[in-house]
């Protein structure tokens, strides 16, 4: 039987909010590829701790066109990045966002996380192509602004809360590492986290292993600069690969989700474990359940999980994609299907869970 459709009233202020909050919406989405601009060309560097500066003296600071550079001042000042004083004509770069834009070292620093956005960004096309077949794309697959965002965004992170809080959340972990443990940090990208807990345990030993092969060549250069070669290797292998037995300590920051088969990696970290050794997943902070996601961290989170998390579990055996909002239930039910008795949330921060699974 045929049903008559009731035509939706359209309220013409909420109609009119929603246009005008969308134009801010675009100039966010360019103000992605305006930071990665203002970062590479040193303009937040030169603006930090200088004062006001006009337009012209900011491209002489930087070897610049001042053109761009006004066009550019203008777009931040419109989106509070900077302050604009109509009476002298300069821009100021306000103390917080000096720390954020240009201060790698703090967990506020922000470039790396514009700059993973830009990359996903550019391969978008791509995952529009593959949303219509469900084919999945592989992270060795992005831009290098994925792997260079990435780990610019996530190290500053790990630099501020591994050694001091998460670790120190493990049972056991700590007292282990000081007296000399072997780990094996699998899907480590660039390394960040392997190198950091090397400068931290001297005692220790530790593998980093990732299945990108350029990912490694550069977590090996980061460990050089380091000057923690010695010990800490890096492998290109998947983690369900990784060889050797009686580990202490196996971690994994934000990389499960972005497996295929996430239980088979899990079986295998069960494998590598000493029968006391400990599993430390870092994960993206999730609730369980949609709603509980909804919010900033979530919205971008869900973006990031479409473009580059989802796609990257699809292009691999099983694709599970659990995607990055995952959520500790889930997270939970695989470390149990991969043979881990114990599972429980040992620290978390805005950004991320950590997670501790024993046999
Ligand atoms: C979001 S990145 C995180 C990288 C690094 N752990 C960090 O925190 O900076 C996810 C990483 O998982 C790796 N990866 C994905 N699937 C993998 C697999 N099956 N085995 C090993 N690594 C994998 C990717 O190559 C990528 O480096």
């Amino acid at each position: 039987m045929a049903t008559i459709e009731e035509t939706p009233v359209v309220d013409g202020d909420k109609l009119m909010a929603f246009v005008f909050n969308a134009v801010d919406e675009v100039g966010g989405a360019l103000n992605a590829a305006l930071v990665v601009m203002g970062d590479r060309l040193g303009w937040y560097r030169a603006m930090a701790g200088a004062g006001p500066l006009t337009s012209g003296e900011l491209a002489e600071r930087t070897g610049t066109a001042e053109r761009y550079v006004r066009e550019w001042l203008n777009a931040q000042a419109a989106g509070g990045f900077v302050e604009y004083d109509p009476a002298t004509r300069r821009y100021t770069l306000p103390p917080e966002q000096a720390v954020a834009l240009t201060d790698s070292e703090s967990p506020a620093y922000l470039p790396g996380f514009f700059q993973i956005a830009l990359g996903s960004i550019l391969d978008s096309p791509r995952i529009t192509d593959a949303a219509q077949s469900g084919a999945g794309i592989g992270w060795h697959e992005h831009h290098d602004h994925v792997f260079e965002g990435c780990e610019r965004f996530f190290r500053p992170g790990y630099n501020a809360n591994l050694v001091a809080a998460w670790l120190p959340a493990l049972d056991g972990v700590v007292e282990k590492l000081e007296r000399g443990a072997t780990v094996a940090d699998l899907g480590c990208g660039h390394g960040s986290s392997t190198i950091l807990m090397a400068q931290a345990f001297p005692k220790s030993t530790f593998v980093g292993s990732d299945y990108h092969a350029g990912s490694i060549a550069t977590a090996r250069e980061r460990a050089e600069e380091a000057g923690v070669a010695d010990r800490v290797s890096f492998h290109a292998e998947q983690a369900a690969e990784h060889p050797g037995s009686d580990y202490d300590l196996v971690t994994m920051f934000d990389c499960l989700h972005d497996m295929g088969d996430p239980v088979g990696a899990a079986r295998r970290v069960r494998q590598l474990l000493a029968a006391d050794g400990t599993w430390m997943i870092v994960e993206p902070m999730a609730g369980d359940r949609v709603e509980d996601n909804l919010n900033p961290v979530g919205r971008a989170y869900y973006g990031f999980s479409t473009f580059l998390c989802t796609p990257a579990s699809l292009s691999q055996d099983v694709g599970l994609a659990l995607g990055a909002q995952a959520g500790p239930a889930r997270i939970g039910d695989v470390v149990g299907a991969g043979g881990f008795g114990r599972f429980r949330t040992a620290a978390e921060t805005p950004f991320n869970l950590v997670f501790e699974a024993r046999p």
